[in-house]
């Protein structure tokens, strides 16, 4: 019997058509407990408000993460408790001025009226979220119309994602589709987002976090940051810089290309303002290969240079696609738009976009930024913009002519860039390094002398809110030319 057994278990293994391998080992690990500790810290049900600075600072130190920076950069960052205008307060009671609006979005400063906070309340009282898959609002629709009134031509319709990222993602997954061609051609000096098609778009150092950014082709902008195109003026260098483009794109195919994606102004990459004739050139090549022009104006958009959109700083120039975000809610709430053509509208009237997301939408969200949108309206906030934008440029024209540091400023708005350079010439490091002792002594000295901002070198970027008057541009600028005198000296100047 005992034979008999072992020569069908043999058998029985011939007759296998695969090899044995064990399963992987499992290691059972505790995951029932419903907390960590026994129980949920208490402080956890204590008011906001009511941690110590310390209780902060280990729970930052902890369970904080960053993102474009280590995260070991946390540990440095003030920890704001209260905003008020345009200032803000941290925990050891020092006053800061916004002087970048945060990440170029909170336009409208820190005290948000009566009549946005109550809208944002009703909103939330009444109905704070259906799904926009299953179901239509009043805000969704008053928004749409909103947005379309505000776009000149025939870009009509609207969709309303949570950021800009997600606003180029929609963007780029409709003009491929639209098309039915894959590549988008982008510039280097631009960031159009964090996520996988609007960071394969982006042409900064963020990009190459991305690992695979096939179907996405690369351009030199107007403004490169080590040459400038051939030409004895300007006429001739943006002559030089479109034919350029245009062998570019004849060598892509051009019939392989979905859309050309540019922001208005490139604002991370330094306020580069471009002659009006080479934004007329890029619509025509647009035109001449049937490419969709899509202009991103997350960062531009509502005001930032004192017209609605960035690309009303070129005459004549209407895109195709426009995205944008930050100032449509002045940061209340995480919101952004794409809206299209009437051409496209009606295609996807009939095809589906190809792009979505829960919160796309969100009724919350939308009645922030409507109630925002309205005031800046009825406030004429781009008026004053515009009213306070000389005064602003001259104060950057100051920065550049008095501090040897400063190369170069640009300025458009209350949208400005600084470019350092050290006495040879050179940027004192590229973005991605890490700063030098004069850098980070510079963003010291900016800190101390009550300033908050964006600082990526060799850029100062300087972008305050959008209501700032014209004593508090000029204290602001006391205080910028205060840590400037600092980097003058730290660069040895
Ligand atoms: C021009 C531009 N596009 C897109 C984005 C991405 O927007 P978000 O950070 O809201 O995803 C930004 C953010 O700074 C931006 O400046």
């Amino acid at each position: 019997m005992a034979h008999f057994l072992r020569k069908f278990k043999r058998i029985a293994n011939q007759s296998s058509s695969s090899w044995r391998r064990p399963v992987p080992l499992f290691v059972a690990q505790d995951n029932a407990s419903p907390t960590k500790a026994p129980q949920v810290d208490p402080k956890h049900f204590q008011p906001l408000g009511s941690w110590s600075t310390e209780d902060i600072k280990d729970a930052v130190s902890s369970h904080v993460m960053c993102t474009w920076s280590p995260g070991k950069a946390k540990n440095s960052l003030p920890i704001i408790t209260h905003a008020n205008h345009i200032y803000l307060y941290d925990s050891d009671g020092k006053e800061y001025m916004d002087w970048t609006s945060q990440a170029v979005c909170t336009n409208a400063g820190h005290s948000l009226s009566p009549r946005v906070t109550t809208a944002i309340h009703e909103q939330m009282n009444n109905l704070h979220f259906v799904y926009g898959g299953i179901a239509m609002t009043e805000i969704r629709a008053r928004l749409s119309s909103l947005i379309s009134e505000l776009l000149p031509g025939d870009l009509v319709g609207c969709l309303f994602p949570s950021s800009g990222s997600e606003a180029n993602e929609a963007a780029i997954a409709m003009a491929r589709r639209f098309t039915g061609r894959p590549k988008i051609l982008s510039f280097y000096r631009s960031y159009h987002g964090g996520t996988k098609n609007s960071l394969s778009a982006t042409g900064d150092y963020r990009r190459h976090f991305q690992q695979d950014s096939s179907g996405f082709v690369k351009a030199f902008n107007f403004t490169p940051s080590f040459f400038e195109h051939a030409g004895e003026d300007e006429a001739e260098r943006v002559q030089s810089a479109l034919l350029m483009l245009e062998e570019q794109i004849i060598s892509e195919g051009a019939e392989t290309i979905a859309s050309i994606v540019l922001e208005s102004i490139p604002g991370s990459a330094g306020v580069l303002t471009m002659p009006h004739a080479y934004m007329q050139g890029v619509r025509a090549i647009c035109d001449k290969y049937s490419i969709l022009l899509h202009i991103d104006e997350v960062m531009c958009g509502f005001g930032r240079t004192g017209e609605m959109w960035g690309f009303q700083n070129y005459p004549g120039v209407l895109p195709d696609i426009v995205t944008s975000a930050k100032g449509l809610s002045a940061s209340v709430a995480p919101i952004s738009f794409v809206a299209i053509n009437e051409k496209m509208m009606e295609f996807f009237e009939e095809n589906p976009v190809g792009w979505g997301s829960t919160f796309q939408g969100h009724p919350v969200a939308m009645a922030a930024a409507y109630a925002i949108l309205t005031e800046v309206l009825t406030s004429n906030l781009i008026g004053h913009v515009k009213s306070v934008a000389p005064i602003f440029e001259e104060h950057m024209r100051h920065c550049a002519e008095v501090h040897p540091s400063i190369l170069n400023y640009r300025s458009i708005g209350l949208y400005g860039a600084l470019d350092i350079a050290t006495p040879d010439g050179r940027q004192p490091h590229a973005t991605h390094e890490a700063r030098t002792t004069a850098t980070t002594r510079y963003f010291d000295s900016f800190r101390e002398n009550g300033l908050l901002g964006l600082f990526r070198a060799p850029i100062i970027h300087i972008a305050p809110p959008l209501i700032i008057n014209e004593e508090e541009i000029q204290e602001g600028f006391a205080r910028q030319h205060r840590a400037l005198d600092v980097l003058d000296e730290e660069l040895g100047f």
